[in-house]
């Protein structure tokens, strides 16, 4: 029974032995293919053929309008990120071989996802009601703040500061 027991946590043991073993044996800029450790593409270009015994790995760039932005071990490039006009983008950084497009915002909108040095989706500044005016003008990160005019005071919603009203 002992012995029985001991064979059950001797399997798993060497199993997960030969695992850690296997995947130790490839460097980090290396991917495994079969008994073969081939080194990775570098960002801009993408794997044509994996390496063998007797060659390295044969890497091409990526073109028409695809990237790949980390070295890897991929086929097939990733499509751009397009700019969508109707999610108030715009091309602020186009895409290139190694680098994914980066989006900003169109003129009048400010950002409703951000990302580290573009936006996602953009969405138009408010516009002020007649008789409010634009206390805080919007920008690429925040929306405009209206106010309503004190008193004898009017705006079209387009003005910074209401006006008297003339008798
Ligand atoms: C206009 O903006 C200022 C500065 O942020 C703020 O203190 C003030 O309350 C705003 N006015 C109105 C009427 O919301």
């Amino acid at each position: 029974m002992a012995q029985f027991e001991s064979l059950i946590w001797t399997i798993p043991v060497i199993l997960v032995l030969v695992s850690i073993g296997s995947c130790n044996a490839c460097g980090r800029a290396e991917y495994r293919i079969g008994d073969e450790c081939c080194p990775m593409c570098s960002p801009g270009n993408r794997v044509y053929k994996h390496c063998t015994e007797f060659t390295s790995t044969n890497c091409v760039p990526c073109v028409d309008s695809t990237f790949l932005d980390e070295p890897n071990s991929l086929i097939k490039c990733k499509v751009c990120t397009n700019c969508d006009p109707d999610l108030g983008l715009m091309v602020k950084q186009s895409c290139r071989p190694s680098s994914d497009t980066v989006c900003g915002t169109l003129e009048g909108f400010y950002c409703l996802d951000p990302t580290k040095d573009g936006c996602r989706a953009a969405q138009r500044h408010s516009s002020c009601k007649p008789g409010q005016y634009i206390n805080h003008t919007g920008t690429t990160s925040t929306d405009s703040v209206c106010a309503d005019c004190p008193g004898k005071t009017y705006s079209d919603g387009s003005f910074t500061v209401c006006q008297p009203h003339t008798e």
